[in-house]
């Protein structure tokens, strides 16, 4: 090896060390929120309590029987916090997480959006790292399931026989009644310490292990919404409360996918893309019907919830959920804001999932834009995706990229542009298009109309809230060109 060539691979070994060590940040910002989950929680009862003490005794008394409303919302928060717990117990973090990491961080790398996911690399799939727990994307049929860039997920076929948890429920320091960073909760203190309960009194350990490592005691507060938000995504995608957005969403994707795809079969298996696949049951559903389906999902709250649900679930209905009672508002009775959601509604190693499905962790980008993806697809389909995007035509220029010749790209959602609102450094980037130039850039790299509407959908909504954002979502089937597009991207 040349000086030159020294100095270079030294560089790239520097570089990825510190994209390791980001990421180890990233992921330990994650869980801190999923373990302070019940603390945030409780926080905002003891709000409630507060405010109900300020009352005079005849407004009080008007309200008698909210002090055990109170006491319903923390058993619901214990009950969340159960189910938390144990899908945190299941995750095995795909990098070590002990790791000392020591980061000089550039303008690049403050907490935000970015920060937060799953980064991908290269190939998205086979990034090495320095725990030997990675590994890679399905190259064979036997360990085809759940593999990302730096994601360790199971397979779905194993879904039923894994269960190698650390059952000591160790926790870090002992020495007051509750250890340094973990929420309390006055089921905890009922049940010896750092345990949740489900409603059936069930008790679950601390998520073993994390309490070891260096979490964050002051989860802020956008990364306490982000798991509130999982929750609801949860309704939105295993939970039959969820179905009529699913059928509102997902349903049109898959008539779609199912009329253009009519003489699919075991030896001809069309290949669908799914990035930016949330908790993964539009990947499923895809699967369920004949295609090797992949989903590709950069968030780790994500990732770590949809392979808890994929891998670990035993039967449907095992879980139980309060997803509502993080906001008192728009409720039409306490009732409904209590109500309890089981999930999963299906189990999904039984839903009659085809051979090769998938989830990839790492960013959309950095996976796709690797040469080895070129003209892989036969389909792409995007639900509430596209507007994740910093630059949208860079997305658009990817699917018609990955997609063959005649491949179809199935586009649901609208377009509201996640970076739009993001006043930040000076190379933060947002391109926010109209629906007009979407299509315009769509027709640049080779796509030709299919099909359009728009479709009236809400987005993890409660459904019975006063309150119902609607969106009218572009719906979209539009076909590769290839000498069209060949001819668009070599200029
Ligand atoms: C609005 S959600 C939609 C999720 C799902 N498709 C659905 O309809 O419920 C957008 C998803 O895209 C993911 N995402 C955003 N940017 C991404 C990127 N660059 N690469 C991969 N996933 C991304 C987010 O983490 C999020 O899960």
């Amino acid at each position: 090896m040349s000086r030159a060539e020294e100095v270079e691979d030294d560089e790239r070994q520097r570089q990825r060390k510190l994209e390791e060590a980001l990421e180890i940040k990233s992921l330990r910002r994650i869980i801190s929120a999923y373990i302070n989950y019940p603390e945030a929680a409780e926080e905002d009862v003891r709000r409630y309590e507060r405010s109900f003490r300020k009352l005079s005794p005849a407004h009080k008394a008007l309200l008698s029987h909210y002090p055990l409303k109170f006491e319903r919302l923390r058993r619901c928060i214990s009950v969340n916090s159960y189910f938390i717990f144990n899908m945190l117990q299941a995750f095995e973090p795909p990098l070590d997480m002990s790791e000392d990491i020591d980061i000089c961080e550039d303008s690049h790398h403050k907490d935000g959006p970015n920060n937060q996911s799953v980064s991908g690399g290269q190939d998205g799939c086979c990034q090495s790292t320095t725990t030997s727990r990675v590994t890679c994307c399905p190259k064979s049929d036997q360990d085809y399931n759940m593999e990302g860039s730096n994601m360790t997920c199971k397979s779905l076929e194993g879904a039923t026989s894994n269960k190698e948890l650390d059952s000591d429920g160790c926790c870090g320091s002992h020495d007051e009644s509750h250890p340094q960073g973990f929420p309390y909760t006055k089921e905890m203190d009922k049940s010896g310490g750092n345990t949740a309960n489900d409603c059936n009194g069930n008790v679950s350990s601390s998520p073993h292990g994390w309490f070891d490592l260096p979490f964050q005691l002051n989860v802020p507060l956008v990364d306490v919404d982000k798991v509130r938000c999982i929750v609801r995504n949860i309704v939105r995608d295993w939970a039959a409360e969820g179905k009529k957005e699913r059928d509102q969403c997902y349903k049109p994707i898959l008539e779609e996918l199912d009329s253009l795809f009519p003489n699919r079969s075991k030896e001809r298996t069309p290949a669908c893309l799914v990035p930016g696949a949330g908790l993964g049951r539009l990947a499923l559903e895809i699967s369920c019907l004949g295609f090797m389906s992949q989903g590709n999902e950069f968030s780790y709250y994500m990732m770590i919830c949809s392979s808890f649900i994929l891998n670990n679930t035993q039967i449907a209905g095992e879980w139980t959920i309060y997803p509502w009672i993080h906001s008192n508002c728009n409720s039409l009775s306490d009732s409904d804001q209590l109500r309890p959601i089981s999930i999963p509604d299906i189990h999904p190693a039984s839903a009659g999932i085809t051979e090769g499905f998938s989830m990839c962790g790492g960013d959309f980008v950095e996976v796709y834009s690797d040469p080895s993806q070129v003209g892989v697809w036969d389909a792409v389909v995007t639900c509430f995706f596209i507007d994740t995007a910093h630059n949208i035509v860079e997305y658009i220029e990817i699917i018609s990229k990955v997609l063959k010749d005649g491949g179809v790209w199935i586009n649901l959602g609208p377009l509201l542009y996640h970076f739009a609102d993001i006043y930040g450094q000076e190379d933060d980037m947002s391109i926010e298009l109209s629906l007009e130039d979407v299509k315009k850039v769509a027709l640049h790299y080779g796509f030709q109309f299919e099909k359009e509407r728009t479709i009236e959908t809400t987005y993890t909504t409660n459904p019975r809230s006063m309150m119902q954002n609607r969106y009218f979502a572009a719906f979209w089937t539009m076909r590769k060109n290839s000498s069209a597009a060949e001819k668009h991207i070599a200029q």
